[in-house]
Protein backbone atom coordinates (compact mmCIF):
# COMPACT_ATOMS: atom_id res chain seq x y z
CA UNK A 1 0.00 0.00 0.00
CA UNK A 2 1.34 3.68 -1.02
CA UNK A 3 2.15 5.60 1.80
CA UNK A 4 1.20 9.69 1.19
CA UNK A 5 3.10 12.44 2.68
CA UNK A 6 1.96 15.94 2.19
CA UNK A 7 4.44 18.27 2.67
CA UNK A 8 2.58 21.34 2.09
CA UNK A 9 1.44 23.58 -0.78
CA UNK A 10 1.09 20.91 -3.74
CA UNK A 11 4.02 19.05 -2.71
CA UNK A 12 3.67 15.22 -1.64
CA UNK A 13 6.11 12.20 -1.05
CA UNK A 14 4.60 9.20 -2.30
CA UNK A 15 6.23 5.91 -1.04
CA UNK A 16 5.17 2.14 -2.84
CA UNK A 17 6.70 -0.25 -4.80
CA UNK A 18 9.72 0.23 -2.75
CA UNK A 19 10.44 3.33 -4.66
CA UNK A 20 10.15 7.05 -3.19
CA UNK A 21 8.66 9.79 -5.41
CA UNK A 22 8.08 14.08 -4.49
CA UNK A 23 5.67 15.95 -6.20
CA UNK A 24 6.30 19.65 -7.00
CA UNK A 25 8.64 19.99 -4.01
CA UNK A 26 8.33 23.69 -2.83
CA UNK A 27 10.23 24.34 0.43
CA UNK A 28 12.49 27.14 -0.05
CA UNK A 29 10.54 30.34 0.02
CA UNK A 30 7.47 28.19 1.52
CA UNK A 31 6.39 29.64 4.77
CA UNK A 32 4.29 26.46 5.59
CA UNK A 33 7.53 23.58 4.61
CA UNK A 34 8.65 21.56 7.30
CA UNK A 35 11.74 20.12 5.32
CA UNK A 36 13.78 21.67 2.99
CA UNK A 37 15.82 20.48 -0.36
CA UNK A 38 18.25 18.17 1.74
CA UNK A 39 15.73 16.23 3.26
CA UNK A 40 15.52 13.76 0.58
CA UNK A 41 18.61 10.48 1.06
CA UNK A 42 17.19 8.37 -1.49
CA UNK A 43 14.56 9.53 -4.27
CA UNK A 44 13.64 8.08 -7.19
CA UNK A 45 11.77 10.72 -9.23
CA UNK A 46 10.57 13.98 -9.07
CA UNK A 47 7.01 14.51 -10.54
CA UNK A 48 6.29 18.50 -12.04
CA UNK A 49 2.85 19.61 -12.69
CA UNK A 50 4.25 22.72 -14.52
CA UNK A 51 6.79 25.66 -14.41
CA UNK A 52 5.40 27.87 -11.98
CA UNK A 53 8.37 28.87 -9.24
CA UNK A 54 6.12 27.09 -6.30
CA UNK A 55 5.55 23.61 -8.45
CA UNK A 56 9.06 23.49 -9.54
CA UNK A 57 10.25 24.54 -6.15
CA UNK A 58 13.74 22.65 -5.41
CA UNK A 59 13.48 20.52 -7.83
CA UNK A 60 16.69 20.99 -9.29
CA UNK A 61 18.56 20.71 -6.07
CA UNK A 62 16.89 17.84 -4.93
CA UNK A 63 17.67 16.27 -8.20
CA UNK A 64 21.19 17.08 -7.95
CA UNK A 65 21.74 16.08 -4.15
CA UNK A 66 19.81 12.30 -5.02
CA UNK A 67 20.39 11.91 -9.00
CA UNK A 68 16.37 10.98 -8.98
CA UNK A 69 14.73 11.29 -12.61
CA UNK A 70 12.59 14.15 -13.26
CA UNK A 71 9.71 13.32 -15.02
CA UNK A 72 7.56 15.86 -16.63
CA UNK A 73 6.13 17.51 -19.90
CA UNK A 74 8.37 17.72 -22.63
CA UNK A 75 9.18 21.48 -21.92
CA UNK A 76 9.95 21.00 -18.16
CA UNK A 77 11.89 18.13 -18.96
CA UNK A 78 14.37 19.89 -21.74
CA UNK A 79 14.58 22.80 -19.15
CA UNK A 80 16.44 20.38 -16.57
CA UNK A 81 17.69 18.61 -19.03
CA UNK A 82 19.35 21.90 -20.14
CA UNK A 83 20.97 22.40 -16.66
CA UNK A 84 22.38 18.82 -16.83
CA UNK A 85 19.92 16.53 -15.02
CA UNK A 86 18.47 13.21 -15.48
CA UNK A 87 14.76 13.72 -17.58
CA UNK A 88 12.41 11.63 -18.90
CA UNK A 89 9.93 13.80 -20.92
CA UNK A 90 6.10 12.69 -21.57
CA UNK A 91 2.90 14.79 -22.17
CA UNK A 92 -0.50 15.59 -21.91
CA UNK A 93 -2.41 12.19 -22.94
CA UNK A 94 0.39 10.10 -22.77
CA UNK A 95 1.30 7.04 -20.29
CA UNK A 96 3.80 4.67 -19.01
CA UNK A 97 5.25 1.98 -16.74
CA UNK A 98 7.79 2.84 -14.80
CA UNK A 99 9.90 1.00 -12.02
CA UNK A 100 7.37 2.86 -9.09
CA UNK A 101 3.97 1.98 -11.32
CA UNK A 102 2.16 3.71 -14.39
CA UNK A 103 1.84 7.45 -14.96
CA UNK A 104 -0.55 9.09 -16.69
CA UNK A 105 -0.91 12.74 -18.05
CA UNK A 106 -3.71 14.90 -18.13
CA UNK A 107 -5.01 18.05 -18.76
CA UNK A 108 -5.00 21.04 -16.58
CA UNK A 109 -6.33 24.67 -17.09
CA UNK A 110 -3.53 26.81 -15.82
CA UNK A 111 -0.50 28.62 -17.39
CA UNK A 112 3.08 27.13 -16.93
CA UNK A 113 5.92 30.42 -17.08
CA UNK A 114 9.07 29.15 -15.63
CA UNK A 115 10.75 31.09 -12.43
CA UNK A 116 12.80 33.28 -15.16
CA UNK A 117 9.97 33.78 -17.41
CA UNK A 118 10.74 30.47 -19.73
CA UNK A 119 7.53 29.45 -21.64
CA UNK A 120 7.36 25.45 -20.19
CA UNK A 121 4.59 24.33 -22.30
CA UNK A 122 1.45 23.57 -20.73
CA UNK A 123 0.11 22.99 -17.48
CA UNK A 124 -0.89 19.13 -16.54
CA UNK A 125 -2.06 16.40 -13.83
CA UNK A 126 -1.36 12.77 -13.72
CA UNK A 127 -2.58 10.11 -12.27
CA UNK A 128 -0.18 7.54 -10.96
CA UNK A 129 -1.05 3.79 -10.13
CA UNK A 130 1.56 2.58 -7.38
CA UNK A 131 0.88 -1.06 -5.50
CA UNK A 132 -2.33 -1.56 -7.41
CA UNK A 133 -3.85 1.77 -6.12
CA UNK A 134 -4.63 4.82 -8.47
CA UNK A 135 -3.69 8.22 -7.13
CA UNK A 136 -4.62 11.58 -8.97
CA UNK A 137 -2.48 14.81 -8.40
CA UNK A 138 -4.99 17.70 -10.45
CA UNK A 139 -1.82 19.87 -10.25
CA UNK A 140 -2.34 23.59 -10.34
CA UNK A 141 -6.22 23.68 -12.40
CA UNK A 142 -9.59 25.56 -12.67
CA UNK A 143 -12.66 23.12 -12.53
CA UNK A 144 -13.20 20.98 -16.15
CA UNK A 145 -15.97 18.55 -17.52
CA UNK A 146 -13.20 16.17 -18.54
CA UNK A 147 -12.44 15.31 -14.32
CA UNK A 148 -15.51 12.56 -15.32
CA UNK A 149 -13.43 10.77 -17.88
CA UNK A 150 -10.29 10.96 -16.04
CA UNK A 151 -12.31 9.32 -12.85
CA UNK A 152 -13.67 7.12 -15.27
CA UNK A 153 -11.61 6.27 -17.91
CA UNK A 154 -8.25 6.24 -15.33
CA UNK A 155 -10.15 5.44 -12.14
CA UNK A 156 -11.56 4.25 -10.81
CA UNK A 157 -9.38 6.69 -8.42
CA UNK A 158 -8.11 5.43 -4.93
CA UNK A 159 -7.04 9.15 -4.14
CA UNK A 160 -7.39 12.50 -5.41
CA UNK A 161 -5.30 15.57 -4.75
CA UNK A 162 -7.06 18.88 -5.57
CA UNK A 163 -6.20 22.43 -5.10
CA UNK A 164 -8.66 24.20 -3.22
CA UNK A 165 -7.29 27.56 -2.65
CA UNK A 166 -9.04 29.81 -5.16
CA UNK A 167 -7.50 32.63 -6.78
CA UNK A 168 -4.94 30.47 -8.90
CA UNK A 169 -7.26 27.38 -8.86
CA UNK A 170 -10.05 25.94 -8.10
CA UNK A 171 -11.62 27.38 -4.95
CA UNK A 172 -14.13 24.87 -2.23
CA UNK A 173 -17.02 25.14 -3.93
CA UNK A 174 -15.41 24.17 -7.40
CA UNK A 175 -13.66 21.57 -5.47
CA UNK A 176 -16.55 20.14 -4.31
CA UNK A 177 -17.69 19.73 -7.71
CA UNK A 178 -14.73 18.26 -8.61
CA UNK A 179 -15.19 15.08 -6.23
CA UNK A 180 -18.97 14.85 -8.24
CA UNK A 181 -17.02 14.61 -11.35
CA UNK A 182 -13.37 12.48 -10.29
CA UNK A 183 -15.80 9.94 -8.17
CA UNK A 184 -12.31 9.12 -5.67
CA UNK A 185 -12.71 7.15 -2.76
CA UNK A 186 -11.09 9.55 -1.39
CA UNK A 187 -10.08 13.37 -1.62
CA UNK A 188 -6.92 15.68 0.03
CA UNK A 189 -7.17 19.25 -0.36
CA UNK A 190 -4.39 20.86 -1.81
CA UNK A 191 -2.73 24.68 -2.46
CA UNK A 192 -4.36 26.50 -0.01
CA UNK A 193 -2.97 28.99 3.07
CA UNK A 194 0.97 29.23 1.68
CA UNK A 195 0.28 32.51 1.10
CA UNK A 196 -2.57 35.20 1.38
CA UNK A 197 -4.53 35.02 -1.83
CA UNK A 198 -4.75 31.21 -1.20
CA UNK A 199 -6.13 31.39 2.29
CA UNK A 200 -9.10 29.02 2.58
CA UNK A 201 -9.93 26.80 5.66
CA UNK A 202 -9.58 23.27 4.46
CA UNK A 203 -12.26 21.97 6.90
CA UNK A 204 -15.15 24.52 5.33
CA UNK A 205 -13.98 21.96 2.08
CA UNK A 206 -14.07 18.94 4.13
CA UNK A 207 -17.58 19.64 5.32
CA UNK A 208 -19.21 20.85 1.47
CA UNK A 209 -17.59 17.76 0.26
CA UNK A 210 -18.57 15.17 3.47
CA UNK A 211 -22.64 17.05 2.93
CA UNK A 212 -21.93 16.03 -0.54
CA UNK A 213 -21.32 12.53 0.01
CA UNK A 214 -17.18 12.72 -0.56
CA UNK A 215 -15.16 11.49 1.67
CA UNK A 216 -12.23 13.60 2.63
CA UNK A 217 -8.84 13.89 4.37
CA UNK A 218 -7.50 17.02 5.82
CA UNK A 219 -3.46 16.62 6.39
CA UNK A 220 -1.51 18.49 8.43
CA UNK A 221 2.04 19.35 6.96
CA UNK A 222 3.82 16.21 7.48
CA UNK A 223 0.87 14.25 7.79
CA UNK A 224 1.14 10.58 6.20
CA UNK A 225 -1.99 8.38 4.69
CA UNK A 226 -1.65 5.31 3.87
CA UNK A 227 -4.01 3.91 0.99
NI1 LIG B 1 0.66 27.42 -10.86
MN1 LIG C 1 0.58 27.01 -7.76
Amino acid sequence: MPRITFHSHSCFEIVGAGKRLLVDPFFSGNPLAQVGPGDFGKLDAILVTHGHGDHIGDTEAIARATGARIISVYEIAGYFEAKGLNAHPMHIGGGREFPFGHLQWTIAHHGSTGPGGEALGNPAGFVLTIDGKKIYHAGDTGLFLDMQLIGSHYGPLDLALLPIGDNFTMGIRDAVKACEFLKPALTVPMHYNTFPPIEVDPQDFARQAEAAGHATRVLEVGESLEL
